[in-house]
């Protein structure tokens, strides 16, 4: 079982579609997949609902021993959609520690790079408690092809010293209209599943 969480200190960054797109990728590739949705906006169960059901299991689990109920779901991969740490960092913390892999979707303009210092902070005070072997890592999204800031934003924070993902999310209509629809396929989400799929050595 391969545990993933969409976390970020901020809200708006691409979690909820990150988690549903990546969700029905990994579907598509004959995985088994749950999706949990530790939001308590619930947008995930409600695009679940939008769409007439997601063809895997969807759970809400906006609590704050999320580490603990996640476990119940039995997948190959189970996704977790987690809310901003600055509005709910007990059950965010919660959903850190639970994760193989912690993705943080960003992207590459001030506001949002700003904040990944004091969420590298969060994750320091967290160290601890996080899953041995579990780690981070940095999805690049909404990035305007052809433009300097993604390059840009990933020196930044690789001089941070994250772990940027290859895989970069392009800035399109298609996502930002995708709420309450089934997501599209080949997509830069299939090319994301592989890439984590790789680094969990599956
Ligand atoms: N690749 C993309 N290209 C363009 N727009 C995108 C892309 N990914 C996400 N968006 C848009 O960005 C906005 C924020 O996305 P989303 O709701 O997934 O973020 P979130 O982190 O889950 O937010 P919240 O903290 O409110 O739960 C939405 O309007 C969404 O449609
Ligand atoms: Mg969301």
């Amino acid at each position: 079982m391969l545990r993933i969480a969409f976390t970020n200190l901020k809200p708006g960054t691409a979690k909820t579609t990150s988690a549903v797109w990546l969700a029905y990728a990994f579907h598509r590739r004959g995985l088994s997949v749950a999706l949990a949705d530790a939001d308590p906006g619930a947008s995930a169960l409600e695009w679940s609902d939008q769409a007439g059901g997601f063809p895997f299991k969807v759970a809400g689990l906006p609590m704050k021993d999320f580490h603990r109920r996640a476990d119940d779901l039995t997948a190959d991969v189970v996704i977790g959609d987690i809310p901003q740490v600055e509005d709910h960092a007990p059950i965010a913390r919660s959903a850190m520690r639970w994760a193989d892999i912690r993705v943080v979707p960003v992207a590459p303009n001030p506001i949002e790079l700003d904040r990944m210092a004091p969420m590298q902070d969060v994750l320091d005070e967290l160290d601890d408690v996080l899953k041995p072997g579990s780690f981070t890592v940095v999805l690049l999204t909404r990035v305007v092809t052809g433009a300097a800031s993604g390059p840009s934003a990933r020196r930044v924070l690789e001089r941070q010293g994250y772990d940027v993902l290859s895989t970069a999310i392009p800035r399109r209509e298609s996502f930002a209209q995708s709420f309450g629809a089934e997501p599209d396929t080949n997509t830069a989400y299939d090319q994301l599943a592989t890439e984590l799929l790789q680094r969990a050595g599956k």
